[in-house]
């Protein structure tokens, strides 16, 4: 209708979601049915891996029902999770009730539908699957922002460190032959891992008993908890038997956690120190920063950084030049060094990374559980929602919202550069959040936010004072993006 194209104009402009609730939305009947009990369920699971895939799965849907919001069966279904049946919120205004504590419960959903079993996690509950009304939620998180804070000033070194050692590593595999290749993906998990723990707790895993087998061992322990989620790209029958159905026996992976524990269990010692401070078990709190630095951050860089890569790749040189101006400019003007102040002062790179995690947000589905009876609006209607019930968000689609985001499925570096992109923010939502908000103990937004985009960042500079420009095959790959480098073109 033509009133509905002009309130969407209005939005793409101010990037102001709220103010059209002055019209009162019509309540409307949550479209979608979750069909016959076990049999639909794995017929929505099939379309999800295999037969539409993620995006088309949610996108039919919205065609078909008119609406953002709807009724469906999420995967994996049975018999990995007790009840797939969840309502989908798929737009920039109907997901932020996910965000919302006083109206979601957060409880043992982290990855959704189902729980790892907590044998992974050494029989604790770690604080992402706590609800912000559990006491320990507050204590671990805490745990966390005191670790980060008191490591703020080795960041940047650590970090452009390991990451120069990674891109010598890529240019000497780059110029062994020619039409030689570089698997980003492989070399950022070995660095990320290293990185990670030098970074946290001044120990590189790589020189303590775990050797170079901590990215390995990581990976097994994530493929555990995340396997029902992914697909691998083999034969369906067995993805689906092996994967999808029924949960990889913990005891697999235990000699592997056990080894990974050691590494923290050594190394962390004075911020196990503080953890009993805060009234944790040294126990208790050693799993907890296992899981939030092996799951949390460098399952997260994994995502992250060939996501980055990817979109800079399908950018072109003529991104890849204004990059590299606006990064040795300011670093030049620095003295020299790369510093917090001077990478605020870098709009286009900030900007970047802000894209690239409103395309490809790496962690891309949030749960949250009905409180109590509750409305949701979408840009057009509202919808009852009753106690105890899952919403489920596929943040893809409320990133991409065109009513928010102009052109909402295109990468555009500079999105978020100058007064009217910085309103843009809020509806980047990444951390399980508005990127216009922080972290707190009562919220369930991700502990690492301010971390995870300074690194974002450091990528990118660290890239550009070394290449003008460069070339890469962009694929899938598990639950993010394969980067395979081609060319490096060295700084002029
Ligand atoms: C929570 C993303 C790095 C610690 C979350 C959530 C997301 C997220 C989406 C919310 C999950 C949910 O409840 O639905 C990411 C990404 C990262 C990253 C994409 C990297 C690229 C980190 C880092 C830390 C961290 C570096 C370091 C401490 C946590 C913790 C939670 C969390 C503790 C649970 C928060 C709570 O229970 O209140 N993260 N994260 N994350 N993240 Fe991150």
């Amino acid at each position: 209708s033509s009133s509905g194209s002009k309130i969407m104009i209005q939005q793409a402009v101010g990037g102001e979601v709220a103010q059209e609730s002055s019209l009162p939305l019509p309540v409307k009947e949550i479209p979608g049915s979750y069909g016959i009990p076990f049999l639909s369920s794995i017929r929505d699971r099939l379309d999800f891996y295999y037969f539409q895939g993620q995006d088309d799965f949610f996108k039919t849907r919205i065609e078909q029902y008119g609406s953002t919001v709807f009724r469906v069966n999420m995967s994996p279904g049975p018999f990995m999770a007790r009840d797939p049946r969840v309502i989908a919120v798929l737009d920039a205004k109907s997901f932020d009730v996910l965000f919302d504590v006083s109206k979601v419960e957060k409880r043992d959903l982290l990855c959704g539908t189902y729980m790892p079993s907590t044998s992974l996690t050494g029989g604790y509950r770690v604080c992402a699957y706590l609800d912000p009304s559990e006491p320990t939620h507050a204590k671990i998180k805490q745990l966390l922002f005191t670790l980060l804070a008191s490591r703020k000033s080795y960041v940047i070194p650590s970090f452009l460190s390991f990451y120069s050692s990674l891109f010598q590593t890529m240019e000497s595999q780059l110029s062994a032959s020619p039409g030689a290749k570089s698997d980003f993906n492989k070399l950022n998990d070995v660095t990320a891992f290293d990185f990670l723990g030098d970074a946290f707790f001044g120990v590189s895993p790589s020189s303590t008993n775990l050797g170079t087998n901590g990215p390995s061992k990581a990976n097994k322990w994530l493929f555990f908890q995340l396997c029902p989620l992914m697909t691998l790209g083999l034969p369906k029958i067995l993805e689906e038997l092996f994967f999808h159905t029924f949960p990889l026996p913990p005891f697999l992976a235990k000699s592997d956690y056990n080894a990974l524990y050691a590494y923290f269990n050594s190394t962390a010692a004075p911020v196990l120190d503080t953890a009993e401070k805060l009234g944790l078990s040294r126990e208790e709190a050693c799993h907890n920063l296992l899981f939030a630095t092996v799951f949390n951050s460098y399952g997260g860089i994994k995502a992250l950084f060939p996501g980055i890569l990817k979109w800079l790749a399908l950018a072109g040189p003529k991104l890849h030049s204004q990059l590299a101006k606006e990064i040795r400019s300011v670093v030049q003007a620095e003295g020299g060094k790369v510093t917090l102040a001077a990478i605020e002062k870098m709009e286009l790179t900030k900007s970047v990374v802000y894209e690239a995690l409103r395309m490809d947000p790496p962690v891309k589905f949030q749960y949250g559980m009905a409180k109590h009876d509750l409305v949701i609006e979408s840009h057009d209607a509202a919808y009852k929602v009753s106690k105890g019930e899952m919403i489920f968000g596929y943040q893809p689609l409320a990133t991409k919202d065109t009513r928010v985001f102009e052109n909402g499925d295109e990468f555009i570096g500079d999105r978020f550069v100058g007064e009217q992109g910085k309103k843009l923010l809020k509806h980047v939502l990444w951390s399980n959040g508005h990127e216009t908000e922080s972290p707190t103990v009562e919220n369930k937004q991700c502990a690492g936010k301010d971390f995870v985009v300074l690194v974002g960042r450091l990528l990118v500079v660290e890239f550009f004072l070394r290449y003008d420009t460069f070339t890469a095959e962009v694929g899938t790959l598990l639950l993010g993006a394969q980067v395979t480098v081609t060319s490096l073109t060295k700084a002029g």
